[in-house]
């Protein structure tokens, strides 16, 4: 559990942000550097920026990540949410956040900070909201142990993620609900920004090209198996599903603060379940009418709440699609161990 301090986490993180220092000859100067690489129209608005292992979407973003690189300075208690967007990155942040903190902050309690910061309030990603030109925060000032998240692949992680033995939550999720959920989210912005919105069949083509947001989408997931000793706990979101109660208790376990057993307990485990879930969590005023702060604008929370089931790719997809999209995955993943859903 996190050290008792006399100022709380997220107070910590608002005293670090009062004091930030932007660097802006560094961001010029990487700026510069995606501005020369490859690019290409994506899955959604921006401009894809080709990278050594696949596509960032937008300079912004992809700028942010690599001064993530140059500047973040990673400890052993660092727990970092490394995933694809639309594969469970918000649901994943509040069983983190909510397991972590849950003796300072009790899963039930009505003042609980998720219901009033929302996930993407109380775990912040590396290159959307840390390292944005605006306001850096002094990270090392935050008490341990410290959450960040991220989308981009395991090749561009700020490095000493890697070195100093922090530990990473990844979540991967069938490609083809990945996919939909992707479009979804992606049509929003393409109207917002005056683009045609593509067809199901047309981002299920750039899909398979490997044009999606941090994608090839196969290449993130097998990003995330790492020689040992491999710092990261893997989790399917099909699976969560399934028994959210099971996964909170590994999440506890990987990072060093398990459940114990009896009545007390399984229902602190069952609380973190009920408050995280899809049915609470998009029910909050947060939700709502709540927006977050992305380096690429203000975006409602409401959007990273979409249908949240399983399988919803087989209203949209047609088998033929679903088909070819199966046997990507299953040629990708033919030596990996990960099985292929359908
Ligand atoms: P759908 O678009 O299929 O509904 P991410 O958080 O990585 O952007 O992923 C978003 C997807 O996760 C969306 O899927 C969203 O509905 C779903 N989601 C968000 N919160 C969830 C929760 N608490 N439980 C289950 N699914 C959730």
């Amino acid at each position: 559990m996190s050290p008792s301090t006399q100022t709380s986490p997220l107070q910590a993180e608002q005293d670090a942000c009062a004091e930030a220092e932007t660097n802006p000859e560094l961001y010029q100067h990487f700026a510069n550097l995606v501005s020369s690489l490859p690019s290409s129209e994506g899955l959604s608005h921006n401009q894809f920026y080709r990278h050594d292992q696949g596509w960032h979407t937008g300079l912004v973003v992809m700028v942010g990540a690599m001064v993530a690189d140059a500047c973040f300075t990673a400890r052993p208690s660092d727990i970092v949410v490394a995933t694809l967007p639309k594969s469970g990155t918000t649901w994943i942040k509040s069983l983190l956040y909510a397991t972590v903190h849950r003796r300072e902050h009790h899963p039930a309690a009505a003042d609980h900070p998720l219901t009033s910061l929302g996930p993407h309030g109380c775990i912040k990603f590396f290159e959307y909201q840390i390292y944005t030109r605006n306001k850096v925060p002094d990270l090392d000032k935050l008490p341990d142990p410290r959450l960040f998240s991220t989308h981009v692949p395991s090749v561009s992680l700020p490095r000493t993620i890697a070195t100093s033995g922090s530990k990473i939550v990844y979540v991967c999720r069938d490609p083809k609900d990945h996919l939909i959920s992707q479009w979804d989210f992606a049509k929003k912005f393409r109207v917002m920004n005056q683009l045609e919105p593509f067809s199901v069949e047309a981002a299920a083509e750039l899909f398979c090209r490997g044009l999606s947001p941090f994608g090839p989408y196969w290449d993130h997931v097998l990003g995330s198996r790492w020689s040992p000793p491999d710092p990261t706990l893997f989790f399917r979101y099909e699976e969560m599903h399934k028994d959210p109660a099971a996964h909170v208790r590994r999440l506890a376990e990987f990072v060093g603060h398990p459940f114990g057993t009896g009545e007390e307990e399984d229902a602190a485990v069952d609380a973190i379940v009920r408050l995280c879930s899809f049915e609470h969590m998009s029910g909050l005023e947060v939700t709502k009418t709540g927006k977050t702060d992305l380096v690429v604008g203000a975006v409602e929370n409401s959007s990273f709440f979409q249908r949240g089931v399983v399988g919803d790719w087989a209203n949209h997809l047609s088998p033929e699609t679903a088909r070819h999209i199966d046997a990507i995955t299953a040629a990708k993943f033919m030596r990996s161990g990960l099985p292929v859903l359908s």
